[in-house]
């Protein structure tokens, strides 16, 4: 053990803090730390030498060496940060994530993306058939009154052809019946009302949306389903031209290889009324469980607008005649994918979803 005399004492700090500037890594700190200022520097040896002086000597000397001491625990202290951020630095740098290289090489390229579901799409190509052929795009209330939704297209309260729609009733009676909507036809009514007090007849119009009906679902049928509405009212509109539309959308949407009829039927809202059908594209028209073997399947309803359907809009059924139709946009999903079980449009199947990216 070396030998140390409080002679030397400034000597000995000088010395101390060259060395501890000297320290080059943490590593070197630790090991030097306790001969530089621990337990086996020159101040602990000191310290006891004290007990040879007198008492006056040892307070003098003791706080001499208490002073060096701490200069050079406070020089190893601020060493010790410097020492410590360097190596901390130095290890994030070589550790840190080359975005350039590495990672872009790792993702793919482009990121994948989500996209319109395919009821969602169906509509747009609908919208922009319509919209080809002279139509604009209207929007109505999903949540109705019984006046929208049936009193005003000619179904009286407890008129039997109310039968035709299981309807989900949100309010019965007082002041009003208030109704989930079972047709787009009650957005007809609003285009129609609003014609007549801004003055704004005629109307070529196609009203799409969400629709419901307390029906179990199977394979062709939901309870919450889309449909697409159209109406036209002008002067001196035919049938023939409600067939005409029918007939161009058919070819436009669905092809030259799809043919589409209309069959007689009953609407209280149109009179005459008929059904629209198209060739089943999942059999081609063999017949198949999805048609119920008949090679049809029925896309919605048209007709001549009913003269007591402009007596409850006010518009005069002397100057002015028109036609509707509404059909499913589920169903034109369908028909144009060929899914034989319309369900798989609600079950969010994401197998089922990309095809449709
Ligand atoms: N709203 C009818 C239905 O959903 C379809 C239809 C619309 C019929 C317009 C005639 C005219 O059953």
């Amino acid at each position: 053990m070396s030998t140390y005399s409080l002679h030397d004492l400034d000597q000995i700090v000088i010395d101390s803090l060259a060395s501890v500037d000297a320290l080059g890594t943490t590593e070197e700190f630790r090991e030097r730390e306790n001969e530089l200022e621990g337990k086996r520097s020159p101040f602990a040896i000191l310290q006891k030498t004290l007990g040879s002086l007198d008492a006056d000597g040892r307070r003098e000397a003791g706080a001499r060496l208490q002073n060096a001491r701490a200069a050079v625990r406070s020089a190893l202290d601020a060493k010790w940060i410097v020492l410590a951020k360097a190596e901390r630095d130095a290890t994030l740098e070589r550790d840190r994530l080359d975005l350039g290289d590495t990672v872009v090489s790792a993702i793919t390229w482009p990121a994948e993306a989500g996209h319109s579901g395919l009821v969602a799409s169906t509509q747009r190509s609908l919208e922009d058939v319509f919209v080809g052929m002279g139509f604009t795009v209207a929007d109505g209330p999903e949540v109705e009154t019984d006046w929208y939704n049936f009193e005003a297209l000619n179904i009286p309260p407890a008129h039997p052809a109310r039968g035709m729609w299981d309807t989900f009733y949100v309010e019965l009676g007082e002041p009003e019946t208030v109704l989930l909507r079972t047709h787009t036809s009650p957005t007809q009514i609003h285009l129609m009302e609003h014609a007549v007090a801004t003055n704004s007849l005629p109307i070529h119009s196609v009203m799409p949306g969400r629709c419901f009906r307390r029906d179990t679902p199977d394979a062709r049928h939901l309870a919450t389903f889309h449909q697409i509405e159209g109406l036209v009212v002008d002067r001196g509109i035919s049938f023939a031209d409600l067939a005409g539309v029918i007939e161009t959308f058919t070819r436009a949407y669905f092809g030259p290889d799809i043919e589409s009829r209309l069959r007689p039927a009953y609407f209280p809202f149109t009179e005459p009324s008929a059904e629209f059908e198209i060739t089943c594209t999942i059999c081609r028209g063999d017949g198949c469980r999805t048609c119920s073997q008949t090679g049809w399947i029925e896309l919605g309803g048209c007709g001549m607008i009913d003269p007591a359907v402009f007596e409850a809009v006010g518009i005069d059924a002397g100057e002015w005649s028109g036609f509707a139709f509404g059909f499913g946009i589920d169903r034109c999903a369908q028909m144009r994918h060929q899914i034989a079980d319309m369900r798989a449009l609600i079950e969010n199947d994401v197998r089922f979803l990309r095809q449709f990216a």
